[in-house]
């Protein structure tokens, strides 16, 4: 167990890199080390990243990536998406399909997705999950160990029926994005080397095509949401399309409102955050926390000096090999699987990998029908490392789309450290907007399911006992906070 320290064995070359770079660093040498889920890749980040980040805070144009839009006929496409029934799935009411879109025909550039529907499906709205990294798969993360309807086995060849899945309540697209990701891909090599921009532009692009594909969602309300570096992802989509739906001659769409969770959103909140989240969880010692404090400058583009780096290290150390994504939870280890611990089981994304590398799986999915470069893998450290453009903070573009009159929710699993509640806290500080309902708690199955305030168009839900990956760790809750998110309801303060 102790080789997570070897492999983070860090902050020895600070010299020039900021705080939020060492810290994020940090957490993706361990988490590859342990083959961890999503985040492998809140990474990327930085090393390179300071020099090419651009300096100015304000909202990204993303409108004018690509002009002329592409937009396909997409005729008899929808049939052929149809999944009649994947391998070691229990029957199940609801349709499904799963397949790819094309972005780009002359860069062979194609977004893979999966739409599982609502067993109702024509009385509910339709919701886009993205997980973050960036360069991390909806399908591994999202559908098959977080709120999709199947999880895989530890035989990595069954799946089970999450009842607690979202499309009891929606019909969810968990799309593979950017290309590189997942099952998406592109015979353009350079296309891998991509940043938030080409990400919103492209993820645009195959909302339009998916609709002429899935005509019967055009006029459907739609939902925007994810989790982690999604936190970048998903206002700057929201952004691009209520933008577009002013001057495009496609498709309007129908977008109602987001919800980010443990959402990366500030450069100077994460490290901030991240600190007093330790401190006051009793990760980190009073004299480390106070070190930090008086001698790291959190400011965007401040530089981490040799007396911040050694307090640094000291709490990397002082706080020990605990698991980033809930601090609560156990490792994966073979001897910590679905029969030895009562909750998730920590070693799911290990059978997702083997679930989604199964031939037979991959053809009834209607994925990989190109030879793409395999494995499959939940991340993709290249798209992640080479990530280019990431603005300091999203706030600027979140500040926009509370005044544009969509729903805005950011929600956090409390537990989790790799982006925190308090992080989260001291982004919506800065939001400055007004307290409508001031802080109460919500209860889900006669239990305190979190906290919620409401601020002026701009909701907070805490979910209490759940880390990074909400839907996996505290199903039932996130189930209940969806469903007030969805119908534009405070989440319920009583039993
Ligand atoms: C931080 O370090 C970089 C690289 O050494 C340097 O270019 C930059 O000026 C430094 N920033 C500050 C605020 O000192
Ligand atoms: C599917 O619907 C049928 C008919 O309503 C019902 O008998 C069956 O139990 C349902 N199956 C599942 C898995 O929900
Ligand atoms: C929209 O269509 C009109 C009329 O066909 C055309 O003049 C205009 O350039 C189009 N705008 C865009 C953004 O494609
Ligand atoms: C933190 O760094 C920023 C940017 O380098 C600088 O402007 C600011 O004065 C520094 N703050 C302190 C307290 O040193
Ligand atoms: C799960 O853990 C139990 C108890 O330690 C162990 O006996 C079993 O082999 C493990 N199963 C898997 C699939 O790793
Ligand atoms: C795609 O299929 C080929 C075999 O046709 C396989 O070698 C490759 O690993 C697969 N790619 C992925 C991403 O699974
Ligand atoms: C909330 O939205 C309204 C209009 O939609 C806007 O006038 C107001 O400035 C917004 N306030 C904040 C804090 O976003």
């Amino acid at each position: 167990m102790e080789q997570g320290f070897q492999c983070g064995g860090f902050v020895a070359n600070m010299k020039g890199a900021s705080i939020v770079s060492l810290c994020v660093l940090y957490l993706s040498a361990l988490v590859r080390c342990y083959g961890g889920q999503e985040q492998d890749v809140l990474e990327a980040f930085i090393n390179s990243r300071r020099a090419r980040v651009s300096e100015s805070h304000d909202v990204e144009d993303f409108s004018t990536e690509y002009s002329p839009m592409y937009v396909a006929p997409q005729e008899g496409l929808k049939d052929a998406d149809r999944i009649l029934a994947l391998p070691g799935q229990p029957a199940v009411n609801f349709s499904q399909y799963s397949g790819y879109v094309t972005i780009d025909p002359a860069a062979g550039r194609a977004l893979f997705y999966w739409l599982t529907e609502s067993e109702d499906s024509a009385t509910k709205p339709l919701v886009l999950w993205l997980n973050g990294g960036p360069g991390c798969s909806s399908i591994g993360a999202g559908a098959l160990t977080e709120l999709g309807p199947f999880r895989v086995n530890p035989d990595g060849k069954t799946l089970w029926y999450n009842n607690n899945a979202w499309n009891n309540l929606a019909n969810i697209i968990f799309l593979e994005s950017p290309a590189g990701v997942g099952f998406s891909y592109s015979n353009t090599s350079s296309d891998y080397i991509t940043g938030d921009k080409k990400t919103a532009a492209d993820s645009y692009i195959f909302l339009v095509n998916w609709l002429e594909r899935f005509p019967e969602y055009k006029i459907r309300d739609f939902y925007i949401t994810g989790e982690s570096y999604a936190g970048h992802y998903v206002p700057q989509l929201a952004d691009l399309i209520l933008k577009n739906n002013k001057i495009t001659n496609q498709t309007v769409i129908n977008l109602k409102g987001i919800a980010i969770g443990n959402a990366y959103i500030d450069d100077e909140d994460q490290p901030k955050g991240s600190f007093d989240y330790l401190w006051t969880h009793a990760l980190i010692s009073d004299e480390i926390h106070q070190g930090i404090v008086e001698n790291c400058n959190m400011s965007y583009d401040a530089n981490v000096t040799q007396v911040c780096g050694d307090y640094l290290n000291q709490a990397y150390t002082a706080r020990g090999h605990i698991y980033p994504y809930d601090i609560y939870a156990p490792w994966c280890t073979s001897s910590s699987n679905s029969s030895s611990v009562p909750r998730f089981d920590p070693c799911s994304s290990q059978y997702v990998s083997v679930y989604l590398n199964t031939p037979e799986v991959q053809k009834a999915l209607h994925a990989n029908v190109t030879g793409i470069l395999g494995p499959w893998s939940n991340c993709n450290g290249y798209v992640g490392n080479h990530w280019q453009d990431i603005p300091v903070t999203v706030l600027p573009v979140i500040k926009e789309l509370m005044a544009s009159g969509i729903r805005v929710w950011i929600y956090s699993g409390d537990t989790d450290r790799a982006v925190t509640v308090t992080t989260t806290r001291y982004s919506l500080s800065k939001l400055g907007s007004l307290v409508k309902t001031p802080w109460y708690p919500w209860y889900s199955l006669g239990e305190v399911g979190g906290y919620v305030v409401e601020y002026q168009n701009i909701t907070f839900v805490t979910v209490r006992g759940s880390g990074h990956f909400v839907p996996s760790y505290q199903p039932e809750r996130a189930l209940a906070m969806f469903s007030s998110f969805l119908e534009g309801k405070l989440p319920p303060g009583s039993k």
